[in-house]
């Protein structure tokens, strides 16, 4: 039985049913079990008998799973956890969790899930804590938390959320919330924010906060939580003045200039019934013995404690700090403090985790500096007027998951300056005059996910510049780019959730042909900001993907029969896969094949100089061997080349190869060239 199973690997096992425990790897500890169906991919989960445990978690990570039908897992009844992270989830039909009454946590990192629907959590009313991040979510229906009474921990950081819902938390009891790394601009008191009174931990950070009046109800509602209440920054993105101030630090009159309307004194209002936040420790979701021990998975699962009063601290005489609850470490805010040098920072916190050194007057920065530092998660040098970056400044930094130097007066970038930066992850580097960036840069942060170089004067990129990093988030608006190569640059970000490219001054030409098709070929949850002509006249402000190919470059319509057609697939049956694959009926830029023709001119002008120079020496001695392509292939064309220099040239998006003693029969795509040279 298990036998002819597993002799049909490839296939799934339709008509079987097994027991789970012989498909996967179970394990008992202290009388819990822990089912292990980890790169199980044969196996659907209604092909698999539940196990007769009174308790067990299930593991199905790994399973590229894309599509939950309903009733997936209908006689799990008593799973505990669930583990569908680093799947290939895009779509989990309603009630795909019916049945799984016991089920307190859910996890679904790392999949591709776009929506959270109103009946996707229906049947585990029981939930605790649901964790999303990594996904590509954009919308969550309303009603989608309604029935999770008990639900404590809600984590979708690093999705694509641009508005939470009317009455979202309304039925669920938040003590963990953390939506950092979305696209979300402002929270209202109502409806969302007057839901979630019981929270312990809110991360904010990383989104476009619009820093209007609309978002007056949120810094009221912060500046009214309890002291011991961890919550992230909101840092300010628009309107153009608040640009990276602290939502905290921005006043009343900044915010609403107009003293529009919105109630700005919202009131907390009273904790209910002795459950002040303060007491609400939320290990209690992990204390009851139940989900006990399961192995903590992603940045946010690490068992967190609340510290009800912070140890006595040292702290830097003109900053403030605070104890951060989620690692116990602290936090030291010195902005606008007047700071010129980072070594007047005096006594030094031993276990500082986050420095926030925004608008100050630091120039220059050294790697004593950062001496006892060494913790820092976080490093805000925004709005300060560093203009160069000396090497190794940040090497003993390998804990930084977040640099700011945003707002600075860089010029260059290069890669000495990021050495040692092994775990970062966030990097800004907006509003500076970056105009330069070395080939390397950034190979020494090979963790590097979100990348911010808008609002810069870059008009290029070097060549597998990010080939060592996998960014999923890549900012290059307003700077000055007219062209980008997707060859070597663009097709590099393998990783991307979102890039922006807009307020660049793009030249719609044929260079532009290749970006387009790059863009269209994104899939479906790439938010890609748009991309809008500067030039030529005719285009200006025209969306670039509006403009048809031929219209954006009438050559390549011109002369049909020699767009390349006939030399592709040469080209991918004799090269390595992934260099010259044109993009399938994409024709090559015209003003590359024109540079392709130029170098092949010359090379044939070299290979003839070189055959006279030959034979005069020879002194009228026979040549070797001559080649002579015949007229019916090459029109009026004919070419001479001598054994001693026996090769094949042919060509692919912009490069010109050559290949000694290759293959005669791709002669043909010479003579094309050759051909298109004579026109
Ligand atoms: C669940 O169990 C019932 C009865 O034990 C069985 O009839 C049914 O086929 C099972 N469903 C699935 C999806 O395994
Ligand atoms: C920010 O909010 C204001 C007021 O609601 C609105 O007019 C503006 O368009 C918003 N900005 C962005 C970038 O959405
Ligand atoms: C960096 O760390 C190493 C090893 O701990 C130490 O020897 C070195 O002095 C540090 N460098 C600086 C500039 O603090």
């Amino acid at each position: 039985f298990l036998f002819s199973c597993h002799m049909q690997r490839l296939f799934i096992c339709a008509a079987l049913i097994l027991s789970i425990c012989h498909a996967c790897s179970c394990m008992s500890v202290e009388n819990v079990l822990y089912v292990n169906c980890e790169k199980v991919t044969v196996y659907r989960p209604t092909q698999l008998i539940p196990p007769a445990s009174s308790l067990y978690h299930l593991n199905f990570q790994n399973n590229f799973l894309i599509i939950l039908y309903p009733n997936s897992f209908l006689n799990f009844t008593h799973a505990v956890s669930l583990q569908l992270g680093n799947n290939k989830l895009q779509n989990i039909e309603g009630g795909a969790f019916m049945g799984m009454s016991a089920l307190k946590q859910l996890h679904l990192n790392n999949n591709e899930l776009k929506v959270l629907r109103a009946d996707t959590f229906q049947g585990i009313e029981n939930l605790e804590y649901l964790q999303a991040d990594y996904n590509l979510i954009k919308y969550i229906e309303k009603g989608a938390f309604n029935k999770l009474h008990r639900l404590k921990v809600l984590i979708l950081n690093d999705n694509l959320i641009q508005a939470l819902p009317d009455n979202i938390f309304r039925f669920a009891s938040l003590t963990h919330l953390d939506i950092r790394g979305n696209r979300i601009q402002k929270i209202p008191y109502l409806g969302v924010l007057e839901h979630i009174g019981r929270i312990v931990e809110l991360q904010l950070d990383d989104n476009p906060w619009n820093c209007t009046c609309d978002l007056a109800p949120l810094k009221a509602w912060l500046e009214n939580m309890p002291y011991n209440i961890f919550i992230g920054e909101a840092i300010c993105e628009t309107p153009s003045d608040l640009y990276g101030r602290l939502l905290k630090e921005t006043n009343k009159q900044e915010l609403c200039p107009m003293g529009t309307g919105s109630d700005f004194d919202v009131r907390m209002p009273p904790p209910d019934n002795g459950q002040s936040p303060s007491k609400m420790s939320p290990t209690s979701i992990y204390g009851n013995g139940i989900v006990a021990g399961l192995p903590p998975f992603g940045r946010n699962s690490q068992i967190i404690s609340v510290q009800t009063r912070p140890p006595p601290m040292l702290c830097p005489q003109p900053c403030s700090c605070k104890a951060h609850p989620s690692d116990f470490g602290i936090s030291v805010s010195c902005q606008e403090r007047n700071i010129q040098n980072l070594a007047d920072l005096l006594p030094k916190p031993p276990n500082a985790k986050k420095l926030h050194m925004s608008g100050n007057y630091i120039r220059d920065i050294s790697p004593v500096d950062f001496q006892g530092f060494e913790g820092l998660d976080l490093l805000h040098l925004g709005s300060n007027q560093i203009v160069t970056v000396q090497k190794g400044v940040f090497s003993n930094l390998t804990n930084l998951r977040r640099l700011y130097l945003n707002g600075n007066q860089l010029e260059q970038l290069h890669p000495e300056m990021f050495l040692g930066l092994t775990n970062l992850q966030y990097l800004y580097l907006e509003y500076n005059a970056i105009k330069e960036i070395l080939a390397g840069t950034f190979d020494s942060m090979p963790n590097l996910q979100l990348l911010y170089l808008n609002n810069n004067v870059l008009r290029s990129l070097p060549a597998y510049t990010f080939a060592g990093v996998s960014l999923a988030r890549l900012n290059l608006k307003n700077n000055h780019f007219m062209t980008l190569p997707v060859s070597g640059v663009l097709d590099q970000l393998r990783s991307l959730t979102q890039i922006d490219l807009e307020g660049n001054p793009w030249e719609c030409s044929c260079d532009l042909v290749a970006l387009k098709l790059w863009l269209e070929k994104l899939s479906d949850g790439v938010a890609a900001k748009e991309v809008k002509c500067a030039s030529p006249v005719q285009f200006s402000n025209i969306e670039l993907r509006l403009l048809k190919n031929e219209i954006l470059c009438p050559k390549l319509v011109a002369r049909p029969p020699f767009i390349l057609t006939a030399a592709t697939p040469v080209l991918t049956t004799v090269l390595p896969t992934g260099v010259g694959k044109a993009p399938p009926g994409g024709p090559v830029p015209l003003s590359i094949m024109i540079l392709s023709i130029l170098v092949v001119l010359i090379f044939t002008v070299f290979v003839a100089f070189c055959l006279l120079v030959f034979v005069l020496r020879r002194n009228k001695k026979p040549v070797g061997r001559q080649e002579v392509l015949g007229n019916q292939e090459c029109g009026s064309m004919s070419l001479q080349v001598g054994d001693s220099m026996d090769a094949t040239i042919f060509y692919s998006r912009g490069y010109v190869f050559v290949l000694g003693n290759a293959l005669w029969s791709q002669r043909q795509t010479l003579c094309h060239l050759v051909w298109i040279t004579h026109q």
